[in-house]
Formats: structure tokens, C-alpha cells, sequence
């Protein structure tokens, strides 16, 4: 049986969706209830927190998954990404009150120990480092807006939709750091062996996305 991971929250709507559009069961799927594996048609869903999802595949309890690309960075999983799905789009950003523009306008040396709150700490890290910038990191879970608004951060870096909640917290975007998507992946394992499986999934997707990334 095909095992899937499929992220719990705001993408899971058009993970199911997509899913769906590509032919796969469906039902079940669109009202699990509490239940967080659901069998249907010969499929096998495990329903997990995002920053969880690329755990499952890594370790093969889940074959394939929809995962959010900011999310398998993080993660630093090997997975095998198989396709841009080109949903759930939004993007990595780093933002502050507007008056830090000005530093990051300036030599990078201005941002030395800068103090960054995300719930991203390995893109933080990395993103900096690539820079040649050593900052503070303080790991948060969500709401990682209050960390500047009260003082506890200068800035923070996370995920930007709409915009919406930067805006109603008094921040700006300050530097753009990657495009974010959702993203069909394979552990490395289900790629070499179980790809028999795996192929018609990736096909009717592709057919419906159209981009192959990998
Ligand atoms: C995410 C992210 C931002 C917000 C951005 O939080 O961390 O806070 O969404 O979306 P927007 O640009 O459309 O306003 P989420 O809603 O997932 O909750 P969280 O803060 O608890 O992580």
C-alpha cells in the first residue's frame, strides 16, 4: 500500500485538492475527523504537523509527501523532490520595524548580532551565514511578530503570504530570502524501490502542474 504524508494547517486544504485532482481517494481524506491515518482505495494518509512531515519520509514510514519547500529546508532531510507543485505559494522574508531598513541598506557589518526570532533557526542560520553575518537566533513556535514588537528581537524571519500579519504588527519586509511551494517528495528508498508505485502518482500530478523540478 502507498503511504502518504500530507501536511496538517493552511495547505492541507489544496493537498487534498490536488489529490484529488490527480486521482487519488479523496473521500475519507476531505473529513478525517481526529483520525490521523486514513485508509482509502488501497492509499495509506498519515496526517502530520508540517515541520514533522519530512521526519516520516526520511525515516520510511511514508513513502511519498506534499511538503512545503521552506519546511524540507529546514529540515535538512535528503529526500528526493520530484515535483513543484506551484501551490501553497508564499515566501521566506526577512522582516523588522521599518526604522532597521537603514542597517540593511549598510554594510553587512551593520547587522553584526543582529537578534532574529523564527521558527525557522537552520534557514536563519544558513541565510546569515551566506551573508557573512553572525547573528542571534531565538527559536520561537509561532506568533514570531511579538518578538520585535516587544523588544525581545530585532527582527524576525518567517513566512509571508499576504502580507497581512506584517502589516497589522507594524513590520516591513526588509530582505527576501527564498520563494516557498509545495513540493511532491519520495524518501530515497520508495524512489529506487518502490517506484512502480510511485510513478503514476508523479505523472497525473506533473500532468496537472505541469513543472518537473527533479
Ligand atoms: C504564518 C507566519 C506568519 C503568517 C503570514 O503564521 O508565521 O505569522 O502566517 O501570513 P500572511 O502574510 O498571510 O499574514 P501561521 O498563521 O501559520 O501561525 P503561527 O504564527 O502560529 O505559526
Amino acid at each position: 500500500m502507498l503511504t502518504i504524508a500530507l501536511p496538517t494547517g493552511r495547505v492541507m486544504k489544496e493537498a487534498i485538492e490536488l489529490l484529488r485532482e490527480a486521482g487519488l481517494p479523496s473521500k475519507k481524506l476531505s473529513n478525517p475527523g481526529r483520525e490521523l491515518v486514513i485508509e482509502e482505495d488501497g492509499i495509506r494518509y498519515i496526517l502530520a504537523k508540517p515541520m514533522d512531515v519530512p521526519l516520516y519520509v526520511d525515516r520510511g514510514v511514508a513513502d511519498l509527501a506534499l511538503v512545503g519547500s521552506d519546511v524540507m529546508w529546514e529540515s535538512g532531510a535528503r529526500l528526493v523532490e520530484l515535483l513543484d507543485t506551484g501551490m501553497g505559494r508564499c515566501s521566506l522574508q526577512v522582516a523588522g520595524p521599518p526604522e532597521l531598513g537603514e542597517r540593511f541598506r549598510c554594510h553587512r557589518s551593520e547587522l553584526m548580532w543582529l537578534r532574529v526570532a523564527s521558527k525557522y533557526p537552520k534557514i536563519a542560520d544558513d541565510h546569515f551565514s551566506r551573508r557573512g553575518v553572525q547573528v542571534e537566533i531565538v527559536h520561537l513556535n509561532g506568533s514570531i511578530e511579538l518578538a520585535p514588537m516587544l523588544g525581545m528581537t530585532d527582527c524576525i524571519l518567517d513566512i509571508v503570504q499576504t502580507g497581512t500579519t506584517l502589516k497589522a504588527n507594524g513590520l516591513v519586509t526588509l530582505e527576501k530570502v527564498a520563494p516557498v511551494s509545495l513540493r511532491l517528495v519520495a524518501s530515497r528508498k520508495s524512489a529506487s524501490l518502490g517506484w512502480n508505485g510511485i510513478k503514476p502518482v508523479l505523472e497525473n500530478m506533473k500532468g496537472l502542474v505541469g513543472e518537473v523540478v527533479a
